[in-house]
């Protein structure tokens, strides 16, 4: 294992996409922005440098963070943000993982540009359960707004309605050539015949799952979250923001007559706000004419439900994984969206004060002042937050019944407790009233196994009997079915503030959010270290 050292300078950067030119965030004036190159056992020391107006930090998607809580990067959750003008250093090992990951932005709507890819290669003279590929090749998946993003969400929240969506989903950065002047800014991939090809796929969208898919091409997954996964084969994705997968692409035996398009475009059962454009690559073998037809992959339809939910029951781990076989806390989270009680002459609970907002068990979190971590490192809790976050939700939930109202929201900054090695089962039941949405939630220094998933109301006498304990897939986000529910298991077995949020980034905005704080155990390794002494102030 060695050390491997990067230096993020986040400033502005002019980039043109779509016929418009605005200077955004990046890092190193890359956008997409670098990728971060690891083996597992490495050492990674990233110093981040602040150059910008706003305020900043950085995290390592699905990296576990053992031993190293204070570099997972979430604004006012494990740290307070990097201020203009000032640096911090994230440092970490990567313990037990290998695979692809990402880094973004963890506060406001900043990681709508700062965002790229994490590959981290297995050890040296480790190789992968599958024959080594020919080339690897990351594929981005973003969105591009042609206003500045900053103002469009900081607007949003004031006037307490949903954010414009983005005038174009990306790939590698790139619109493609659906779009209107984006001739040029298509992503290619040139490939040989007879060749194996691993593709990265990374959702860092903020606001949309995406279908994908290769015309002509099929596709064999063989990873989720860097977790290897038993091989399947499937022609079409569904990929969630916060989530990657690894897949396999065979290429023909000899170069067939045809430039052929990768498209993703969303997949949203939303009621009102759909959006369906579609971004798009072009796979072309070498020496093939310009002239050679473009041919269309074909994907579901917008809210294609059931192709989603069959392709999600696909995911099994390959390696047999060291599931909770017995349970010593179970939660019951409602996660969705929900109007606030606005009084007379008070103001809403909404974020803002507005009316409009989304909730885990009817909390809308509101974010602290100071980060949750430090504060509870300090053993000084006061003001900051509270670890009453409750259980079940606070109105009972129940699809079919008339009278419960599951939209009531109120305002609290609530963890969780857990003590050291809990055995933690969570159902997440999606509320589906204000317009049906499925949501990504992404849970920060772990991976847990997905037991079972449905749709209506969560059947506790009835669902756990299907519950899949042998060989559930492993992941760190997992799509909360629209309208349905979903289980889920792990050891707390990482001390620390532990961020667990919908990682729609309008969902997040709106309060879809809340901690687990984890105890110490008794080991020296099973101690929450102390804070580095560059840890940014509020
Ligand atoms: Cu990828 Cu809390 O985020």
């Amino acid at each position: 294992p060695i050390t491997r050292h990067y230096t993020f300078d986040v400033r502005m950067q002019n980039v043109t996409r779509l016929c418009h030119t605005k200077s955004m965030v990046t890092v190193n004036g890359k956008f997409p922005g670098p990728p971060l190159v690891a083996r597992e056992g490495d050492r990674v020391v990233v110093k981040v440098v602040n150059r910008v107006q706003y305020n900043v930090s950085i995290h390592w998607h699905g990296i576990r963070q053992l031993q190293s809580q204070w570099s997972d990067g979430p604004a006012y959750i494990t740290q307070c943000p990097i201020q203009t003008g000032q640096s911090y250093i994230y440092n970490f090992t990567i313990i037990g993982q290998r695979g692809t990951l990402f880094w973004h932005a963890h506060i406001s709507w900043i990681r709508a540009t700062l965002y790229g890819p994490m590959i981290i290669l297995p050890k040296h003279g480790v190789s992968y359960p599958f024959a080594k590929p020919y080339k690897e090749i990351p594929i981005l998946f973003g969105e591009w707004w042609n206003a500045d993003i900053e103002a469009v969400i900081s607007q949003a929240l004031q006037n307490g309605g949903g954010p414009n969506v983005s005038d174009a989903y990306t790939l590698n950065g790139l619109p493609g050539p659906l779009y209107n002047c984006s001739q040029k800014e298509t992503f290619k991939l040139k490939v040989k015949p007879r060749k194996t090809y691993l593709l990265r796929l990374i959702n860092a969208a903020l606001n949309d799952e995406l279908f994908f898919s290769i015309a002509n091409h099929s596709l064999t997954t063989v990873e989720a979250d860097a977790l290897y996964v038993k091989p399947f084969k499937a022609d079409i994705l569904l990929i969630g923001p916060g989530q990657t997968t690894n897949v396999l692409l065979k290429t023909k035996r000899t170069p067939p007559n045809g430039r052929f398009l990768m498209a993703a475009r969303s997949y949203n059962t939303g009621l009102g706000t759909f959006d369906n454009t579609t971004t798009a690559g072009l796979l072309e073998y070498e020496g093939i004419s310009k002239s050679s037809p473009l041919i269309r992959p074909t994907l579901p339809a917008i809210n294609d439900t059931s192709y989603a939910a069959n392709f999600s029951s696909k995911f099994r781990s390959l390696n047999k994984p060291q599931v909770p076989q017995t349970v010593d806390k179970s939660f019951f989270f409602t996660v969705g969206l929900g109007s606030s009680p606005c009084p007379k002459n008070q103001t809403c609970q909404g974020p803002n004060g507005t009316k409009f907002a989304a909730s885990v068990n009817n909390i809308s979190f509101a974010m602290p002042s100071t980060a949750i971590l430090q504060s509870y490192y300090s053993r000084k809790s006061n003001g900051v937050f509270t670890t009453d976050f409750p259980s079940r939700p606070l109105i009972p939930f129940n699809y079919t019944g008339t009278s419960p109202n599951n939209t009531m929201v109120m305002n609290g900054t609530k963890a969780v407790v857990l003590p050291f090695n809990t055995s933690v089962e969570l159902i997440m039941q999606d509320t589906s009233i204000l317009g049906a949405e499925s949501h990504p939630l992404h849970l920060h220094g772990y991976n847990f196994y997905v037991l079972g998933q449905g749709f209506g109301n969560f059947d506790p006498k009835k669902d756990p009997a299907n519950y899949n304990l042998v060989d559930p897939v492993e992941r760190n986000t997992v799509g909360v079915p629209s309208g349905g529910w979903v289980a889920i298991r792990f050891f707390a077995d990482n001390p620390g503030a532990w961020f667990m949020h919908c990682h729609f980034e309008v969902h997040l905005s709106w309060g879809l959010k809340m901690v687990w704080i984890v105890l110490d155990g008794k080991q020296p390794n099973q101690k929450l270290p102390p804070p580095p002494a560059d840890l940014p102030k509020c």
